[in-house]
């Protein structure tokens, strides 16, 4: 059985690391083995795991005091885990967390991923925006947002 719980040790931490450098679309991106540690660690964020007992088959990163506070830095499944709704129930998992502070979730999606946006459009993202050239040169970022309801409210 899989259970999405937070991130636990260092060996865990190292484990989603590879997973993120070793995959796309951090290869063409070029975030290498420590940089994607560096993210994994960083204290500002939140990590979630999911396993199915020790071993770690996706995860996903969250910011809740970024510029836009509930954002989705980074959602990673193992490959031989995708495709069977992992990552729809981590990003669910993640929205629910984050509506319960603040009723925006934000996400970017490189434009050379037009699978993973389809998945973000399927579960309500909308598109807000193009950063163009913004992570590296001829690739755009896609700022989505999903939302439920105004700020003040
Ligand atoms: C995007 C990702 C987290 C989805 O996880 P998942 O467990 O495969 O997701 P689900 O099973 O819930 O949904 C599958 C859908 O994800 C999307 N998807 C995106 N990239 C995919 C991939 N490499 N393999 C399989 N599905 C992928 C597709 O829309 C797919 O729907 P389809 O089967 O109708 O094409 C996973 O594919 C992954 O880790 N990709 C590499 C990292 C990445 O692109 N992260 C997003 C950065 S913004």
């Amino acid at each position: 059985m899989v259970a999405i719980r937070p991130l636990a040790g260092e060996n865990e931490a190292r484990c989603c690391a590879e997973m993120m450098c070793s995959t796309e679309p951090w290869i063409t991106i070029g975030r290498n083995f420590d940089e994607s540690l560096a993210i994994v660690n960083d204290p500002t964020s939140e990590v979630y795991v999911a396993v199915e007992g020790d071993r770690v088959l996706g995860f996903i990163i969250l910011m809740m005091r970024a510029v836009f506070s509930g954002y989705i830095r980074t959602v990673c499944v193992d490959p031989t885990s995708r495709g069977g709704g992992l990552g729809t129930q981590l990003v669910q998992f993640a929205e629910e967390r984050i509506f319960r502070e603040t009723p925006n979730v934000f996400l970017c999606v490189s434009s050379f991923n037009p699978r993973a946006r389809q998945l973000y459009e399927r579960l309500g993202y909308e598109f807000v925006g193009e950063l163009r050239d913004y992570l590296i040169r001829g690739a755009s970022e896609f700022l989505m947002r999903k939302s439920i309801g105004p700020l003040r409210q």
